[in-house]
């Protein structure tokens, strides 16, 4: 049994192009042969949070509306990108930003910090909100990544809006 957990646990973190509508993108590693691959996660406090993606990694101009993050993308060698946007609902009430511009170059690696309470309970994790690629002098395209820090404890304290709405003295009219 203990060995299972700790196998599940292991390979709660994984590598893929996509980490879809149950994980969220908690860092990324670009080979030095040039292969980009997302690190994909899902945080404990995130068990029951889906977001919303389409079928197909499809934006040139990244991830930009306040309310979706990387899901995933196709990245050529030769730096071409595509990210595959997803909406979360209400994202930018749970986020604020924590680094503007992570470079990864090749070889290079990037992984988001999270942060437990006592309980071993996930109160906040690193996600990457987007991804830009460049290129450097020789021509060599980079990454650079938008970090924002998820903040999971309004997600445990949410009550649903309309229970707010239908109780006196909120509606009134
Ligand atoms: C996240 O999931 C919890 C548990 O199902 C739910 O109560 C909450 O409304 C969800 N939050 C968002 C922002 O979707
Ligand atoms: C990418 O990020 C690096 C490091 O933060 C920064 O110095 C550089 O200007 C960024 N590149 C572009 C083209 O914005």
């Amino acid at each position: 049994m203990r060995t299972i957990l700790i196998l599940l646990i292991f390979f709660k973190l994984f590598f893929a192009d996509y980490c879809g509508t149950d994980q969220v993108a908690i860092g990324m590693e670009v080979h030095i042969s040039g292969v980009a691959r997302l690190l994909c996660g899902k945080p404990n406090c995130f068990d029951k949070n889906y977001s919303e993606c389409p079928e197909r990694a499809e934006s040139r101009k990244g991830c930009k509306k306040e309310n979706e993050w990387i899901g995933g993308f196709d990245a050529t060698i030769d730096g071409k990108l595509y990210t595959m946007c997803c909406e979360f609902e209400n994202l930018k009430d749970f986020v604020k930003p924590k680094y503007k511009e992570v470079r990864i170059r090749r070889g290079e690696y990037f992984e988001g910090e999270e942060k437990q309470n006592d309980d071993g309970d996930v109160t906040s994790f690193d996600v990457i909100k987007d991804i830009q690629t460049y290129r450097d002098d020789s021509g060599n395209p980079y990454y650079n990544l938008t970090v924002y820090n998820f903040n999971c404890v309004p997600l445990a304290e949410q009550t649903p809006k309309w229970v707010l709405k239908t109780h006196w003295p909120y509606f009134k009219k």
